[in-house]
């Protein structure tokens, strides 16, 4: 029985640090791009197929500097959520 409860926390812990690393992840680009400028809507009008086609269209876009911060892990984590490769 002790066992199974400690199990059980454990599982807990983890599912729950799961959430917040995702909600932190997203959190990266979703505290500007939210609404109207959510980061799927982006990515569809402006047919972005591809991680490098996102950071790309990051750089040379005109808000490169609102970008400036963003680590290559942030965009990978952004990738990751949006489905490109
Ligand atoms: C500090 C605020 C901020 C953060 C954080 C941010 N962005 Fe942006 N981003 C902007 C603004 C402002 C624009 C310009 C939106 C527009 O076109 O009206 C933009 C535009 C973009 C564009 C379109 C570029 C273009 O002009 O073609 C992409 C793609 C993008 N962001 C990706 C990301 C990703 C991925 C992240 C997270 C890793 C991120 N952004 C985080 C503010 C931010």
């Amino acid at each position: 029985m002790k066992r199974l409860i400690a199990v059980m926390v454990t599982v807990v812990f983890v599912l729950g640090f799961g959430v917040l690393g995702f909600a932190a992840d997203m959190d990266k680009c979703g505290s500007c791009h939210k609404g109207d400028k959510a980061l799927d809507k982006i990515v569809k009008s402006k047919k972005i197929e591809s991680c490098d086609a996102l950071m790309k269209g990051v750089k040379e876009g005109k808000a490169a500097k609102m970008h400036e911060k963003l680590t290559a892990d942030d965009y990978k984590a952004a990738c990751k959520t949006l489905n490109l490769k």
